[in-house]
C-alpha cells in the first residue's frame, strides 16, 4: 500500500472559478483551495527592491511624481482593508458553519486568501513610498500613515467583496493607463506588474462573491447596490473627480483623496464602467451593459 496520497492540484496555479462548487461536490477541500492559493501567489511574485531600482529617478516627469505620489498614499489603505477582510471572513465562516457548511468553507478560503492579498499590497504600498522618500516632492507625513490606517465600518459580506472588487477595478484601470503614460522604462514596469496584481484581486474577490451568491444565502442584490452606488451620477466611480473631498471621520477612501493636479487624469471611466459590468456578470451571472441597467435591476431587487 502506497503512503503517498495524491494531492488535487490544477494543472497551472489558478483562480477557483466554482468555489462554493468545489466544496459542495466535495471535490476539493480547505487545504486543497489553501495550496492552490499558495501556488498562484508565488507564481506571480516579484521583487519590489529589484523592480524599485531599476527606476531613473532623475528621468521621471512632474506627472511622474504626481502618479507616485497620489498612489503612495492610496496603497496606505489596503492593509486596513485586508486586516478587516480577515476579521470579517472569520466572524461570517462562523456564523454559517451550521446552516451551510460549504459556504462557511468558501468565507473561510477568503479570510485565508487575505494574507496573500495582504502581502502583494504591501509590495504595492513599500515600492511607492518608498520612491516617494527618494524623490523631491511632498512625503506621507507619520500623520497621514496613520490617518490612511483607519478601518472601514464593518459591512455584509457581498456588499463588502463587491466593493473591494471596485476598488481593484479602479487600481487596474489607472496603473495601467499611468504605466501608458510614464516615459521611464522602470516605472512602467512598476505600474504593470501592480495593475496585473490588482486584476488578479479583482477576479478573487468575484469568485470568492460568487461563492456567496451560488450558496443561495447572498442575494445578487448586494453586488447591484455597489455597482448603483457607484455608477449612479456623482457616486463613487467619480471619486476625487466630484471636486469635493468626502470626510468620512471613520476611514479614508483614496479614490476621494486623489489630485492629478497638472498630471494627465489616468481614469478611464469607460473601461472601469465595462469592468463593473463583467464583475456583476461573474458574481450574479447577470449581463447588463449600462448605468441605467445597473439601476434597473437593482430597483427589482430592491421592489
Ligand atoms: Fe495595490
Ligand atoms: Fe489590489
Amino acid at each position: 500500500m502506497s503512503t503517498i496520497a495524491p494531492v488535487k492540484e490544477s494543472q497551472t496555479a489558478e483562480i477557483l472559478p466554482n468555489v462554493y462548487g468545489v466544496f459542495a461536490s466535495g471535490q476539493m477541500t480547505l487545504a486543497d483551495v489553501e495550496w492552490e492559493q499558495q501556488r498562484f501567489h508565488e507564481r506571480r511574485r516579484w521583487n519590489a527592491v529589484e523592480l524599485v531600482e531599476q527606476i531613473n529617478l532623475d528621468s521621471l516627469s512632474e506627472a511622474d511624481r504626481i502618479y507616485i505620489w497620489n498612489f503612495a498614499r492610496a496603497e496606505l489603505t489596503t492593509k486596513p482593508g485586508a486586516d478587516r477582510l480577515a476579521r470579517l471572513s472569520d466572524s461570517e465562516s462562523r456564523k454559517w458553519q451550521s446552516e451551510d457548511p460549504n459556504l462557511a468553507k468558501v468565507i473561510q478560503a477568503c479570510g485565508t486568501w487575505s494574507r496573500y492579498w495582504n502581502e502583494e499590497e504591501a509590495h504595492h504600498e513599500a515600492s511607492l513610498t518608498h520612491l516617494l522618500r527618494r524623490l523631491d516632492f511632498e512625503p506621507v507625513s507619520d500623520d497621514m500613515f496613520l490617518e490612511y490606517r483607519q478601518i472601514f465600518p464593518d459591512d455584509d459580506m457581498l456588499r463588502t467583496l463587491f466593493l473591494l472588487a471596485m476598488s481593484e477595478i479602479k487600481t487596474t484601470v489607472m496603473y495601467t493607463s499611468m504605466a501608458n503614460k510614464t516615459s521611464d522604462p522602470g516605472l512602467r514596469t512598476l505600474f504593470r506588474q501592480i495593475a496585473t496584481d490588482e486584476a488578479h484581486h479583482m477576479r478573487y474577490f468575484n469568485a470568492f462573491g460568487r461563492g456567496l451568491v451560488d450558496s443561495g444565502k447572498y442575494s445578487p442584490k448586494g453586488a447591484f447596490a455597489i455597482a448603483q452606488f457607484f455608477l449612479r451620477e456623482g457616486g463613487e466611480m467619480e471619486g476625487y473627480a466630484r471636486g469635493r473631498k468626502e470626510q468620512r471621520g471613520t476611514h479614508v477612501n483614496w479614490w476621494d483623496q486623489l489630485d492629478f493636479r497638472s498630471a494627465e487624469r489616468p481614469d478611464d471611466f469607460e473601461r472601469q464602467h465595462k469592468l463593473t459590468y463583467v464583475c456583476l456578470e461573474q458574481v450574479t451571472g447577470i449581463r447588463v451593459s449600462t448605468p441605467e441597467e445597473v439601476e434597473d435591476a437593482w430597483l427589482e431587487f430592491v421592489g
